[in-house]
């Protein structure tokens, strides 16, 4: 109901995303009373990737004293809880249930609904919480680090995935591929930082299924495309460099060529970028730039509401509720789950 105060949840991966949020369905950015996150990327650094046993172990740790700061910083106590939203899929099954027992648990003792929610739905639902929100219908890219869809959201729970990847995800061909040039995990921001010290045209990789029709992808191939070029190389720091920046020029252009196919198709007039992928600079500037070309809107969340957080969770549970959506009383988590 309006007015009513969501504690958001989010523990799918490798950050602990804590989220409190006022219920105010005209201006949902204005509701936001707090949020925190605990990211564990130096926890999993050492191993080059997420270990998800310690990523569940890490969660059990930081939830509570996430939610305790959430709620100081907001001038809350418990009690003023009226809704809990967790992340119950998809992601590692481990670390979904620590939000998922931990959301339960405390909306039983509070006696208010907690609803699981979808992962990617917060992704898309993220770009509401900014001041100036898009308004359904747009078209949605959604690229995480287990994600690469375009997606027709017609209205707020009423999606149409057009596009998907065939193999890795955006933000995985990021993470593979910086990890076989030796850069730390997560790679995709190491490789971005990387190739801003490239030269341009050194090297050039090509941009996947962009010669025929369809709105899929598939990006395992640049990757072995990358591995070759690095193996063959002088493996020097300014090589390094042009193939981080000719590897980021394919992602961006490949991105971008499905995105306007995808606009055209659908005859949506706004594009909504999310996940963590999103963050990336130059696929934000090169999405800009084209919907200045081609006359189109293009909407991001801040940065920090691209990747993982508890504020997105707690706006789409909030969405749910008010929409009618009936609590769920178990602990039940979807490791895989379609959008
Ligand atoms: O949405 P997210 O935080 O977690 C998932 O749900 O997967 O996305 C994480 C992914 C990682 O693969 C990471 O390397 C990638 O987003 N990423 C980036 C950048 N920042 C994060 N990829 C390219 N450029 C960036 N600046
Ligand atoms: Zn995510």
């Amino acid at each position: 109901a309006a007015g009513a105060v969501v504690l958001g949840i989010e523990t799918s991966c490798d950050e602990t995303g804590v989220a409190l949020l006022r219920w105010t369905p005209k201006a949902p950015s204005e509701g936001l009373l707090a949020h925190r996150l605990f990211s564990q990327i130096r926890l999993h650094a050492e191993y080059g990737g997420v270990v998800p046993e310690l990523a569940s172990r890490d969660h059990v740790r930081k939830l509570l004293p996430l939610i305790r700061g959430c709620l100081a910083e907001a001038g809350l106590g418990v009690a003023d809880v009226g809704a809990v939203a967790y992340t119950s899929g998809p992601g590692l099954v481990g670390a979904l249930l620590v939000g998922a027992a931990t959301g339960q648990a405390l909306a039983w003792s509070l006696g208010v609904p907690a609803l699981g929610v979808h992962h990617m739905e917060g992704h898309l639902l993220a770009p509401l919480l900014e001041p100036q929100a898009p308004e359904p219908p747009f078209l949605a890219l959604l690229v995480s680090g287990g994600h690469s869809m375009l997606v027709d959201v017609a209205a707020v729970g009423s999606y149409r995935v057009v596009g998907d990847t065939l193999d890795d995800a955006a933000g995985e061909a990021f993470d593979k591929t910086a990890k076989l040039m030796g850069l730390p995990y997560p790679g995709g921001p190491a490789l971005a930082a990387l190739a801003e010290h490239g030269h341009d045209g050194v090297f050039r990789f090509s941009r996947p299924m962009t010669d025929r029709p369809g709105l899929d992808f598939s990006f395992s191939g640049l990757k072995t495309q990358v591995l070759l070029a690095w193996q063959r190389s002088d493996q020097s720091e300014q090589t390094r460099a042009d193939i981080a920046l000719a590897f980021e020029q394919a992602m961006v252009d490949t991105l971008l060529i499905k995105c306007r196919r995808a606009l055209e198709q659908t005859g949506r007039r706004q594009l909504v970028i999310a996940g963590g992928v999103g963050a990336n600079q130059r696929l934000r500037s090169a999405l800009l730039e084209a919907g200045r070309v081609d006359g189109f809107e293009v909407r991001y969340p801040r940065l920090e509401f691209c990747t993982d957080n508890g504020a997105m969770i707690a706006l789409a549970g909030a969405i749910r509720l008010a929409s009618g959506q009936v609590a769920s009383t178990a602990a039940t988590v979807v490791p895989r789950w379609d959008l």
